[in-house]
């Protein structure tokens, strides 16, 4: 059914011709559900089922006003002039049916209202055991901390064990939704919010921005990643480890998309947000202030930290500072990848 709707879909979505690649969307598990993702949290069965009351309830009382409003201006018609005009006398009210439709209404709403409070207190009541995931939001990336302080651009969890997601902005509001768990909170520049979640099934789900923050607001997504029990903490040993032993312009290549570089930099002389880093390495740039700057290891770094410093003619000052993000090594691996690119 839905490569289906994305055959239909593929000429009206495909990029135009010309445009940079779009990020590669993380894809879905196959859900049994015809509107929803798949349910892969403890929380997601109870919201879905919310969800369908209030839509088959909302459903069911538009065909029935819909229906009486037709039968009735049928029943009722003026079938001529006359019978328009008599005067007669009708029932002013009708005590079991006004009680009975004020009644049954409050019952409901009464219902839904302690269903939807609830939830919303289970969503906000974070439990005492869970493991803290520090997520920061910035145009236009997600970045992952966890408790060893390594960071990555894709979360990483156990299953079976509630997550608590620790969440700010350095720049623009964001907001940061996981549908397969039913879970979002906004993430708002100078405070912390918080979620929490307990995946139930292992795999690949992905996260999503969902509050407008910019030019790339629709290619800030990620996954998160749910490790069987033992992955995840493999994972951590492992990631750290990993990185030290990379030559450094591979590892330069692995952070041009993992620190969210690619969303305002081609590498292949294409121009986005900032400028192309194809050949960028030995050239001299014209400045926003009049003067000239030679791009060496220096230029560059002090551009990654300090990016409003020398700003290159023509481009806006848009650039994040990256100073505490990247390591030392990281930044050496960043310049030494800039180089390869001629
Ligand atoms: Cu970040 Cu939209």
């Amino acid at each position: 059914m839905t490569s289906f709707i994305a055959s239909l879909l593929s000429p009206i979505l495909a990029a135009p011709t010309g445009t940079p690649e779009p990020t590669a969307l993380p894809k879905s598990p196959d859900s049994p559900y015809f509107w929803m993702p798949t349910r892969s949290s403890t929380v997601a069965d109870q919201i879905d089922w919310l969800f369908d009351v209030l839509v088959w309830l909302s459903v069911l009382s538009c065909i029935g006003i819909m229906g009486a409003m037709v039968y009735f201006c049928i029943k009722y018609r003026a079938k001529s002039r006359a019978a328009n005009e008599r005067v007669e006398i009708t029932p002013d009210h009708n005590t079991t049916l006004e009680i009975t439709w004020s009644f049954v209404p409050l019952v409901i709403l009464i219902a839904l209202f302690v269903w939807g409070f609830k939830g919303y207190v289970d969503l906000r009541t974070v439990p005492k055991d869970a493991m803290q995931v520090h997520v920061s939001g910035q145009k236009w990336k997600w970045n992952f901390t966890y408790s060893n302080g390594w960071s990555d651009d894709v979360l990483h969890v156990p299953v079976d064990t509630p997550v608590k997601i620790l969440l700010n902005s350095t720049d623009v509001l964001h907001s940061f939704f996981v549908p397969a768990f039913r879970v979002k909170i906004d993430a708002v520049p100078g405070r912390y919010t918080e979620l929490w979640f307990h995946a139930t099934e292992t795999g690949e789900f992905p996260i999503e921005c969902t509050e407008y923050c910019g030019t790339s607001h629709s290619d800030m997504l990620s996954k998160v990643i749910v490790h069987p029990p033992g992955g995840y903490e493999k994972y951590l040993e492992q990631a750290e480890e990993k990185e030290k032993t990379l030559p450094p312009a591979e590892l330069g290549a692995q952070l041009y998309s993992k620190k969210g570089c690619k969303q305002c930099h081609s590498i292949d002389g294409s121009r986005l947000i900032g400028p192309t880093w194809k050949g960028i390495f030995g050239k001299s740039e014209p400045l926003a202030d009049g003067s000239t700057a030679q791009v060496d290891e220096n230029y560059l770094r002090e551009s990654i930290v300090d990016p409003q410093v020398k700003l290159v003619q023509g481009y806006p000052p848009s650039m994040p500072t990256y100073k505490g993000q990247l390591k030392d090594h990281q930044l050496t691996a960043l310049i030494e990848y800039i180089k390869t690119l001629k």
